[in-house]
């Protein structure tokens, strides 16, 4: 196990962060379902998007790189997928798991999906339940609802789905499996969930379409075109940089090249509500997201209530949203955000845990958590649990607060931002 230790201290500079991680999983998935080579610059080497790649190459796909960060994928067309003759291993990663399964349910062979302690704790049924209303024989530990996952894959039927929970991860399964379904496949969502399948697989020229909520797909008539993007930065890692950069005095960071889709960055937009000194410049577009350069500084935080439909658009970042609130004057409340309780960990309950080891003033709720600030927190001996986004969350913690803070677990980083010591240390965090 690796320990990370950090000492209080300012950011100060102008970085990039590693590519998208959501991205950079469907890009390897929807090329391999493409007629032709995808090209795929700036991909995220990541311990989550490698086990989405490692699946891919399982399923027959040939996936080269030319250059480093750069791949070419060699999509076999939506028929071109081969049975996979060991289990497929997600490691722990989420996303591969959903969306492969709603990938493999409609094939016309069998696969198991299998992965780590962690991911074998997380709901499946989620995508499991709506897929076989869809007629997918799907069988599994606690009939279905975790992994492993053994899926008898056969031609699929048509739904007309409302998802209890908004989830890009089940929206995405759902709309994969419509193209081997005999109708369509309606996905009715309760929040705006991440839309990077959308934005791909209409730029594929995929029948999908979509209104407000409702999403449709079905089988198309011709094949997909290959892709050919750059995938942006990666919002969700440029969040710890912005959270450090906004709460810790005397800092000033710039990130350039983020994906700034409106359905990502909700963060940006609470921290604007609560006065902080953020701007945005250099807009672009690449691989059909927006593309943006931020800029933030030290500023002093007003507490905020946030809920609804909005959890969704920060639902990565609430772990360092609760860092922030430490700092804000007053209140900060999160409710509406049980979902957090089924991510990599159940991240109110160890947030709440691990900050309070800092000295912060935070309570669990049922469904989120309440925060006071303004808080000096201590540094102390932490835990990641294994979750790369509190690992980092930590990290940011640990540059607020008096003394050392020293992160056990650290090894979990990489699962979504490889370098992220060396992003800090360049920016003149001081860490061991
Ligand atoms: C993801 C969707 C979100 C998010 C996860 C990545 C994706 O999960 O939390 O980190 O790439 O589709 P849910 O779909 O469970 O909300």
């Amino acid at each position: 196990m690796s320990t990370l230790i950090i000492s209080p201290g300012p950011l100060l500079g102008h970085t990039t962060v590693p590519a998208d991680k959501s991205i950079t999983h469907r890009s390897l998935l929807f090329g391999g379902i493409a007629l032709g080579v995808s090209r795929v610059r700036n991909y995220l080497d990541s311990g989550d998007c490698r086990a989405t790649l490692a699946a891919v190459r399982t399923l027959g796909i040939q996936v080269e790189e030319p250059q480093p960060g750069e791949w070419l994928i060699h999509g076999r067309g939506l028929g071109g997928l081969h049975e996979p003759e060991t289990v497929i291993d997600c490691v722990n990663s989420g996303t591969t798991a959903r969306l492969l399964t709603g990938l493999l349910a409609g094939q016309d062979f069998h696969s198991v999906l299998a992965g780590s302690e962690q991911l074998r704790k997380r709901p499946m049924g989620r995508v499991v339940e709506p897929l076989r209303m869809m007629g997918a024989d799907i069988a599994g530990r606690d009939r279905g609802r975790l992994l492993p996952l053994s899926i008898r894959g056969r031609r699929l039927t048509g739904i007309d789905y409302q998802m209890p929970v908004a989830s890009a991860q089940v929206k995405s399964s759902l709309l994969l499996a419509g193209f081997y379904s005999k109708g369509l496949v309606v996905v009715r969502e309760p929040g705006p969930a991440r839309d990077h399948t959308e934005r791909m697989l209409l730029a594929m020229g995929a029948p999908i379409t979509r209104r407000g909520p409702v999403i449709t797909s079905e089988p198309p008539k011709q094949p997909l075109h290959p892709l050919d993007l750059t995938i942006p930065g990666d919002f969700s890692s440029a969040a710890f940089l912005l959270a450090a950069g906004v709460t810790v005095p005397d800092s000033a960071v710039s990130i350039s090249n983020v994906g700034v889709n409106p359905t990502r960055r909700g963060l940006l937009d609470l921290l604007v509500e609560m006065g902080a000194d953020i701007s945005m410049d250099n807009w672009s577009e690449s691989g059909g997201e927006p593309v943006g350069d931020l800029h933030v500084r030290h500023s002093e935080l007003r507490s905020v209530t946030v809920g609804g439909t909005d959890i969704v658009t920060l639902i990565d970042e609430l772990p360092v949203f609760a860092v922030i609130a430490t700092q804000a004057r007053g209140e900060t409340v999160i409710k509406d955000a049980a979902e957090l309780r089924v991510k990599e960990t159940d991240r109110i309950a160890t947030t709440v845990t691990e900050l309070r080891k800092l000295g912060a003033q935070i309570e669990e709720t049922p469904d989120g958590f309440i925060v006071q600030g303004p808080t000096r927190l201590r540094g102390a001996r932490v835990d990641s649990h294994g979750d790369h986004r509190l690992a980092m969350a930590l990290a940011v913690a640990g540059l607020l607060a008096e003394g050392a803070t020293a992160i056990e677990g650290a090894e979990c980083i990489p699962d979504s931002f490889p370098g992220f010591e060396r992003t800090l240390a360049r920016l003149g965090a001081e860490l061991e």
